[in-house]
Formats: C-alpha cells, sequence, structure tokens
C-alpha cells in the first residue's frame, strides 16, 4: 500500500476496525475511507454496490460482521447467519467488480473443529465438527473464507482471510453478559475496587485453561503487513504465541486494576476448553513478531476502560 492508497476499513468503529484505522494513520495513510454503520449498511447490497462504484477503494479490510457471546449466538442464530453472509457477500464481491487490488477478510479461531489438535494449523479447517454454540456464526464465516479462496482461484482476485486467536485491547466491548474474558474479568476486578470493604471476585472454573490473546493493535499490525507483503488467497493464522492461564491472568488483572481483596476460583463452574493455541508459523515465517506482551496491552487497555467508565 503507498501512503495515498485509497483504503477502506470496513467496521472502523469496531475493536478490530478501530485498531487497522489507528495502525494506517499512525503509518501515515492519507487515503483511509470509513462509513458508519448507519451510513452504509453493509447488508444492503445495493447500498454496498453504490458506495464501491463511487469510492474505488484499492485495498479492503473486512472487518464489520455481527459477532457477539454466546447467549446472543444461541439465541439469534437467524441473524447471525444472514447478516454475515450478506455483509462478506456484499463486500467482497463489490470488491472483485469495482476493481479492488487486494481485500483482507477477518474470519476467526472459533471456526476450526471443537477438537482440533492444539497448536491448531490452518488446514485444521474442516476437519472435524464444529462447536455447537455458535454454528450459525461459523458457517457464515467459513462460507466468507471459502468466498475469497474462490473468488482468488476462479478470478484472480487477490482475497484471503486472516484468522485471529482471542482479541483483546481498546475498543473491546464491555457488556456485562456479552464480553469477551478479558473484558468480562476486568470489568469484575474493577467493580469489586470500587465496591472496597471486603468484596472478593469469583473466577469461573479452576484457573487452568490456557489461552492465546492478541492484542488489538498487534493484530491490526499484522493486518497491515500482511496486506503489504502476503499475496496467495490462503488464509492465515495471527496470534501472540504467548499462553496464559485464567488463573494467570486473574492475577494480572488483579495487580493492574489494583484490586486488594481475594480472588477465589469456583471449580464448580465449567473451565471450557482446556487450551486453545494457533499455530502461528506461517505468519512468524514471513517475519512478523508481536509487539506488545500481555502485560502492557492489559495495562494499555485498563487506561481506556477506566476512563470510559468516567465518560
Ligand atoms: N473480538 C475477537 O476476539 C475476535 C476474534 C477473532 C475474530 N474476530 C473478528 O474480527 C472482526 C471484527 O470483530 P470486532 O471484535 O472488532 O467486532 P465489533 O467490535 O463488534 O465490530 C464490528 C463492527 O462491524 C460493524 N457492523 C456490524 N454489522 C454491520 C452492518 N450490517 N453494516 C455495517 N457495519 C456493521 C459494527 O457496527 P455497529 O456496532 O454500529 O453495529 C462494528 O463497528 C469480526 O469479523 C470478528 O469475527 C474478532
Amino acid at each position: 500500500m503507498k501512503t495515498d492508497s485509497r483504503i477502506y476499513v470496513a467496521g472502523h468503529r469496531g475493536m478490530v476496525g478501530s485498531a487497522i484505522a489507528r495502525r494506517l494513520l499512525a503509518g501515515g495513510h492519507t487515503g483511509v475511507i470509513t462509513r458508519t454503520h448507519a451510513e452504509l449498511p453493509l447488508d444492503d447490497a445495493a447500498a454496498v454496490t453504490s458506495f464501491f462504484a463511487a469510492e474505488r477503494p484499492e485495498y479492503v479490510f473486512l472487518a464489520a460482521a455481527k459477532v457477539g457471546g454466546i447467549v446472543a449466538n444461541s439465541t439469534q442464530g437467524g441473524d447471525f447467519i444472514r447478516e454475515n453472509l450478506q455483509i462478506q457477500t456484499n463486500v467482497i464481491d463489490a470488491a472483485y467488480r469495482y476493481g479492488a487490488r487486494k481485500l483482507l477478510f477477518l474470519g476467526s479461531s472459533c471456526i476450526y473443529p471443537k477438537f482440533a489438535e492444539q497448536p491448531i494449523v490452518e488446514e485444521a479447517l474442516l476437519t472435524g465438527p464444529l462447536e455447537e454454540t455458535n454454528l450459525p456464526y461459523a458457517v457464515a464465516k467459513i462460507a466468507g473464507k471459502t468466498m475469497c479462496d474462490a473468488y482468488a482461484q476462479q478470478y484472480g482476485f487477490d482475497a484471503f482471510t486472516v484468522m485471529p486467536s482471542n482479541v483483546y485491547g481498546v475498543g473491546d466491548n464491555l457488556h456485562p453478559e456479552h464480553s469477551h474474558v478479558v473484558a468480562g474479568m476486568m470489568r469484575r476486578f474493577h467493580e469489586a475496587k470500587r465496591a472496597g470493604g471486603d468484596a472478593k471476585v469469583v473466577v469461573w472454573g479452576t484457573g487452568s485453561p490456557l489461552r492465546e490473546l492478541i492484542d488489538a493493535d498487534d493484530l491490526a499490525d499484522a493486518c497491515v503487513f500482511l496486506m503489504n507483503n502476503y499475496s496467495g488467497g490462503h488464509m492465515i493464522n495471527v496470534g501472540s504465541g504467548e499462553e496464559i492461564s485464567i488463573r494467570q491472568l486473574a492475577i494480572l488483572m488483579r495487580s493492574v486494576v489494583g484490586f486488594e481483596g481475594d480472588v477465589e476460583f469456583d471449580a464448580a463452574r465449567p473451565d471450557g476448553t482446556p487450551r486453545k493455541i494457533m499455530d502461528n508459523t506461517r505468519l512468524t515465517a514471513m517475519g512478523w513478531r508481536p509487539k506488545v506482551t500481555i502485560t502492557a496491552g492489559i495495562e494499555k487497555m485498563y487506561t481506556w476502560f477506566a476512563e470510559s467508565q468516567q465518560a
């Protein structure tokens, strides 16, 4: 990408899209194009066509999607599959038809088989049954990845998929019931600190499951790196390579938030998958390395979180 290339970031108000837009602006890119959901509903094919016909972006980061936790996924499966299929079909097809040079589609590690061998290699896709709770979402994402591959193969369109591990960071969803592990834990430690007295934090499960977390700014850096350096119509895992147990994460969170009370692990609650980590060999072989340590990432996120609570 040149500094004046026309670059469309779809979903620039979300956690991942906003990090990509920040990274591009910090890198001196002057041609970043954005539209809010209200300005351009990406599930509206006619609106997407008009936008691409008028703006003709050269590079497209597709970070817009309907995302949500287990509750939303299991109760609104119809919305998840329809809206995501529409968004990605409209954007990938219009990008190709209106001459984009390259498109990067955001996949998700939840589309790998539930019992994939760890660390998960890209070839594990479609080799086993998926997690049932978010099947409509996962199937839509697999369709998006397949559409990128098929457009690359049939039309020579340079479209590829990035598969991030668990993302956390500035702009994360802070909803008390619908947030991911890091944001949910941060909220509980923050609220316990504010409550003071003998407030304690109870963490679900034994604390032993291992997770690979990637900071949103690191993911954005990898996306920009791949847009500049990768062509090939495949998909690429993007993880930090750094594993942390839920127990270690809770201890780190306690220290970053400055909570001085007790932390308890409720072993009667489910642990979930014991280990989830991606194999990042393809990406690291290209020369990319994560820059944000888990401690620095959690500190940065907490600064943002604390400010957002005061606003
Ligand atoms: N967060 C993670 O841990 C994670 C992990 C792996 C992969 N990913 C992938 O990364 C991508 C972005 O995730 P995220 O965490 O950044 O999600 P997010 O914070 O919810 O952002 C999604 C963005 O898409 C926009 N959007 C949704 N539906 C739209 C529509 N119909 N038309 C136009 N805009 C629409 C949203 O706008 P509104 O808010 O205005 O609706 C929002 O700005 C997703 O594809 C996700 O699967 C995320």
